[in-house]
């Protein structure tokens, strides 16, 4: 396969992700779910992080390629899964600029789109990807995700370093924007639908974590001195709305889920 080798600006600490984030893969279940994979497909997993959810697509018998733009989750992912009888394979690659030799019956992708800001490259890239009759099948960050922990940073920094620009690395669009520009690509929509779902932290973890894990680039033009005070604001000023009576603070993610199909050239596309 040949997929464009480009790293994205970010580096994850994938060991972390692992063990303090496993709830982006469990809750990747309804997606995979979704995509319903049958034995001997061919799927790429785009935005394939630690390849958990790669794996167990690839358990079902599909062959399974992960690509990622992270090296390091890319690594991880090689030493988790890569190893077994039927085992995903895996490749960095920026999803804004997908190219492969052998077309896709499917294209899956779990929390990953929203970190892909120039959506119609990717969009078209994926389109590319399939075969005709083949589906893209995805969930990420809708209109709304992550709302109440972008304004109680965005106060927290105002308060305390003013001047400080918070600037995200982030897509989060409404259904009808993003059907749109899956239709404008070519595809089929067959279904896409938003729905909210707070999700807890792990046990321990509070908006400041949180921000630590995700959002290194935007916490990076904080002065170190005031970096800490920021977060610990922020922490004050979101208490009462993310976390509960017990001390469980949620994310208030918003998600986007859809079903697309790239058409047969007779105009039957599988549905
Ligand atoms: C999300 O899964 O919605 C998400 C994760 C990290 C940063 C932003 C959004």
């Amino acid at each position: 396969m040949n997929t464009t080798l480009m790293l994205q600006g970010m580096t994850w600490n994938a060991m972390q992700y692992d063990n303090n984030f496993a709830y982006v893969s469990a809750y990747g279940r309804g997606v995979v779910d979704l995509l319903a994979p049958r034995a001997g497909e061919r799927v790429l997993d785009l935005g394939c992080g630690t390849g958990d959810l790669a794996a167990e697509i690839a358990a079902g018998g599909a062959r399974v390629h992960g690509v990622d733009g992270d090296a390091e989750m890319i690594r991880t992912a090689v030493a988790k899964h890569g190893q077994a009888e039927g085992a995903p394979t895996f490749a960095v690659a920026d999803g804004h600029a997908l190219r492969v030799d052998e077309p896709f019956d499917a294209v899956f992708s779990n929390a990953a789109l929203h970190w892909m800001t120039r959506p119609d490259e990717v969009v078209a890239g994926v389109y590319a990807a399939l075969r005709p009759g083949g589906r893209f099948v995805a969930e990420f960050g809708a209109r709304g995700n992550v709302a109440a922990l972008i304004d109680g940073l965005r106060t927290a920094a105002a308060e305390v370093a003013p001047g400080v620009p918070v600037e995200l690395p982030w897509y989060f669009p409404s259904t009808a924007e993003y059907a749109t520009r899956l239709e404008n690509a070519g595809f089929e929509v067959h279904t896409v639908h938003w729905f909210a779902r707070p999700t807890p932290l792990s046990p321990g973890d509070t908006a400041a974590d949180w921000w630590r894990m995700f959002g290194p680039s935007v916490l990076a033009p904080f002065p170190d001195e005031t970096r800490a005070a920021v977060l610990a604001r922020t922490d004050e000023l979101l208490r009462e709305r993310l976390a509960d009576a017990e001390g469980q603070w949620f994310a208030d993610y918003a998600r986007l889920r859809f079903t697309a199909v790239r058409p047969q050239p007779g105009g039957s596309d599988g549905r």
